[in-house]
């Protein structure tokens, strides 16, 4: 089956949040996080979802195959490197799904070839025809990606393109996987593979960015000009580095000015501020506030002409309008006499589904957090349902929770922590100092849980301003070869931090004991 467009003016959306969105720097999602971000492209319109790369870890490949069971509409793709051990691991992952795609690639430049496969360019054209046909092997739908094509020889990338599509690819990706290129070279060399590579319209086009220098998405607008088809993109613009090209940039590019590119997607733009919000929240990864298109001052006007020109035709200063892309800004929503049949219908029109148990605790949370708090935003309500959900994490009774918390800090003194956790019957104490409480606080837990982990990543943001804002905390541990991440929210920012390193330290114990488990599944009979 080919993924060919039969309008010329189509440029299919392929989203990979879930797979090079993923490996942006402290990005690391759960299972149950993927698949409701899976559902929320699939609602947004995107054509083809990246789930992920299947053989990379058994996290992934869980994954990969639960969207693959459970989301239907978009063609569900895995990622395999030009490997059979790859391909076949990434067909066991998708084939449930009435609409799977393999995507393979291997390296194409001289330094990739040299340095990092130490192949011949000869036997690089064999390795990929053989990975495709293995690929079409299993599946009609099949991706090849030349990985560092804008710094590859270009008669070499024709010459493999052909004898891919000639092998049974489907789409041809053509990546810019460092960034390097800008749209004028980018763009002719989408020009060079239609001029050069003799059966390249018996597949689709396909584009891959990098944002090392700023340029993904105009490269990627430049490449649709020369003829691509298939535009690669992430939410938010995350992914390895600098990120790939943004979807919601692009895809605005092309329906603002489609007077000037003429070209359209299937993307349905008003549901692009959710999905923002919801990767946002779910990998931690703040949006800077003057992002294109999502960011919180987008849509904001400040200087005293802009607003004056605003109030007389929006025309002046607007070139899209919020609503286009489901923008809300920062909304009051309620205050502390809120009834719970309001706030249910919030936590709905926001896309929470929670269970009646749920929705109970969350408004419990809500009516503390609007004494505390005097006004309530959507963002607060979306921090207390992801909180509620992850109150259910996919760990065992063996674990930790927080029992008490106190942190005294003083001018001229080290700041120090006392704590007590819970684990099963017991309660465990400890006390500590750091250089600020939430270092003291994450030395007394290390204390008391003896971890051998390292924190390799920890952030903060404040969900909403003001010195009242709830904060949301993110962390990474790592013990070689594990990693887990925690997250926690809420108004005290110690304790939320104190609860996303127990619930780092929860998943890290769980991996542990899963990896214990199958390996000694493997050694029996
Ligand atoms: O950047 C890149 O080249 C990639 C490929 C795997 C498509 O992510
Ligand atoms: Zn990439």
């Amino acid at each position: 089956m080919k993924e060919r467009p039969i309008d010329n003016k189509r440029v299919y959306i392929f989203d990979t949040t879930l797979r090079d969105g993923e490996q942006s720097p402290g990005a690391s999602l759960n299972v149950s996080e993927k698949l409701e971000i899976a559902q929320v492209l699939a609602e947004l319109g995107v054509d083809i979802i990246e789930a992920g790369f299947p053989i990379s870890s058994e996290g992934d490949f869980e994954a990969v195959k639960t969207i693959a069971e459970r989301v239907e509409g978009p063609v569900i793709c895995g990622l395999a490197r030009a490997l059979p051990k790859d391909i076949d691991r990434c067909w066991e992952a998708i084939r449930s799904n009435p609409r799977p795609r393999i995507h393979t690639f291997i390296a194409t430049s001289q330094v990739h070839l040299e340095k990092k496969l130490r192949k011949s360019p000869a036997e690089v054209i064999e390795l990929a025809v053989e990975a495709v046909k293995r690929a079409r092997g299993y599946c009609e739908n099949v991706e090849f990606s030349t990985e560092d094509a804008a710094r590859s020889d270009r008669d070499y990338i024709c010459e493999i393109i052909e004898r891919c599509i000639a092998a049974g690819a489907t789409t041809i990706n053509i990546p810019d996987t460092v960034g390097y290129s800008n749209p004028w070279e980018y763009g002719g060399l989408i020009e060079y593979v239609f001029a050069k590579a003799p059966n390249v319209h018996d597949a689709v086009i396909s584009v891959h960015c990098h944002n090392d220098l700023g340029l993904a998405v105009a490269n990627s607008l430049a490449a649709v000009r020369a003829g691509a088809r298939q535009v690669e993109c992430t939410i938010n613009g995350i992914g390895e580095r600098a990120g790939n090209t943004s979807l919601e940039e692009f895809v605005m590019n092309l329906a603002t000015r489609h007077g000037f590119f003429g070209f359209h997607t299937g993307i349905r733009t008003e549901k692009i501020f959710r999905a923002s919000r919801m990767v946002s929240n779910f990998t931690g990864i703040v949006v800077q506030p003057n992002k294109a298109v999502v960011g919180a001052n987008a849509f904001a006007h400040e200087a005293g002409i802009h607003q004056d020109g605003m109030i007389k035709d929006k025309s002046t200063y607007e070139i899209m309008t919020p609503e286009s892309v489901g923008w809300r800004g920062q909304s009051l929503v309620m205050g502390k006499h809120s009834g719970r049949n309001a706030f249910t219908k919030r936590l709905q029109e926001l896309g929470f589904s929670l269970s009646p148990e749920q929705v109970e605790r969350a408004f419990e949370e809500f009516k503390e957090l609007a004494d505390l708090k005097k006004d309530v935003f959507d963002e607060d309500l979306e921090a207390i349902a992801i909180r509620v959900q992850n109150l259910e994490p996919e760990v065992g009774a063996e674990t930790f929770s927080l029992e008490y918390l106190q942190t005294v800090t003083s001018l001229r003194e080290r700041p120090r922590a006392v704590v007590s956790l819970r684990c099963g019957e017991e309660v465990l104490d400890g006390t500590a100092t750091g250089d600020g409480p939430v270092d003291a606080v994450c030395n007394a837990i290390r204390k008391i849980t003896g971890t051998p982990s390292r924190m390799v990543d920890y952030r903060i943001a404040a969900i909403t301003g003001g010195t009242d804002a709830q904060g949301s905390v993110s962390l990474t541990l790592e013990e070689v070869p594990f990693r887990s991440v925690g997250r926690a929210s809420g108004p005290d920012i110690i304790v939320a931090s104190a609860e996303a390193y127990i619930m780092a330290l929860n998943i890290l114990e769980q991996k542990k004991s899963s990896a214990r488990i199958s390996s000694v599944s493997v050694t029996q009979p």
